[in-house]
């Protein structure tokens, strides 16, 4: 049975969710599941925005000739290349071979790579390149690196809508209320689009400056993304999240403390400083055991937190592996512009610390705090003064 919603009278959604999928692009558990979303405009010519993943072939397509409702389909426009959106293009070209692919040349490239063959009627847009449907006036406008080189989005400037590819969108299955207005987003969502937004496109902060100067350009009613809820409402709001998260600004004063620890002693002098920090006055201190949180949660409190402790074990002469994968991630990510303190640990030859400062230091604007405090095998009661001191810089530089 289709399961589409009228977002207008000529613009329907015919997007799938997938609760099944354990790890989105097969690294990133999806507990909350994940939308692949789609719209379809019908006006005197009719066109579809991206496809969906594989996974929802089925649903996808009753979807598009439910909202079709009989019509052929004029015009497939690719916003976006990853499979995610763009694995089913070869069966809609079956099923429709006379539908005119809209896409930049990079997509097209890639459907000959993905698919070994062009597909269809291919006309290739540029930056600014427009589109008539009859009332609907599409203009494109790339986006390259938000979250690929092909990326593009697409403006309907009659009703002021903005397909905007991955950007604005979310990890998290859509549960019947297709809008950000009709769920809590702020309080059960945002976790997701950030942690989303800081491992998909947080690399390309740069580049998600550049699309956000051009969408202000825009006067924006609707922004539909290819993952999460529809915005509607407050769309300054989560442009203003984008703004933040691409500057690599804190998004909160907010200290996140993530230990790797093998046997609880490196854990436990963490825990001690949290608890000093939290004497001291400092509030929602999150702490989190790296064994025991996925990366890309470590990652995305990373981006939302503006001071970070990290607390390693050395294991094998080197960082805890799990802390030594997270620093790789958050390189990897153009993490920066954070305060940063250290703890390490090691029974006969502590190096964990000067190896995290070592990676640290290759990221840009990272301030060390304080003195790293280096424990023999556990805290050493001795040592309660150089953890307060840590404390005591930490404090001092969240302004408190
Ligand atoms: Fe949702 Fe970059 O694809």
């Amino acid at each position: 049975m289709h399961n589409i919603q009228k977002i207008s009278n000529d613009l329907i959604y015919v997007g799938v969710s997938d609760r099944r999928l354990a790890l989105f692009e097969n690294v990133y558990p999806v507990p909350q599941g994940v939308s692949y979303n789609s719209y379809v405009l019908l006006d005197e010519k009719t066109a579809l925005l991206d496809t969906a993943d594989a996974s929802v072939a089925n649903q996808f397509f009753e979807n598009l000739q439910a909202a079709l409702g009989g019509r052929s389909l004029d015009y497939l426009i690719v916003n976006h290349m990853e499979p995610d959106h763009a694995a089913l293009i070869p069966q809609l070209v079956a099923m429709y071979p006379e539908v005119e692919i809209i896409a930049t040349a990079k997509a097209g490239q890639m459907m000959e790579q993905f698919f070994g063959r062009p597909m269809g009627r291919l006309t290739s847009v540029k930056e600014g390149d427009s589109l008539s449907l009859g009332r609907h006036q599409l203009t494109f406008t790339l986006a390259p690196m938000v979250h690929w080189p092909e990326v593009m989005m697409t403006y309907d400037s009659t009703d002021r809508v903005l397909f905007s590819a991955d950007a604005f969108g979310t990890f998290g299955a859509l549960g019947g209320n297709l809008y950000a207005d009709e769920v809590d987003f702020e309080h059960q969502w945002l976790d997701e689009a950030r942690r989303y937004y800081a491992n998909i496109v947080g690399k390309y902060g740069v580049q998600v400056q550049n699309v956000l100067k051009k969408a202000s350009a825009l006067e924006l009613k609707m922004v539909c993304p290819l993952h999460g809820p529809v915005w509607r409402q407050r769309i300054d709001w989560i442009v203003g999240k984008y703004d933040t998260w691409s500057r690599y600004e804190a998004e909160e004063q907010a200290v996140v403390v993530v230990y790797g620890s093998i046997y609880g002693h490196t854990e436990s002098a963490a825990m001690r400083l949290a608890t000093m920090l939290a004497e001291r006055g400092v509030k929602d201190i999150k702490a989190y055991d790296a064994s025991h949180t996925h990366v890309s949660t470590l990652v995305a409190e990373c981006f939302r937190a503006s001071h970070i402790v990290l607390a390693s074990s050395t294991y094998n002469n080197g960082i805890f592996p799990p802390i030594e994968t997270l620093l790789a991630d958050l390189k990897a990510h153009a993490w920066q512009r954070r305060k940063v303190a250290l703890i390490e640990n090691g029974s006969w030859a502590p190096q964990s610390g000067k190896l995290m400062r070592a990676e640290l230091e290759q990221m840009k604007d990272i301030t060390l705090l304080g003195e790293m405090v280096s424990l023999k095998s556990a805290l050493a009661p001795q040592q309660e003064a150089e953890l307060e001191t840590l404390a005591k810089a930490i404090v001092e530089s969240l302004g408190k």
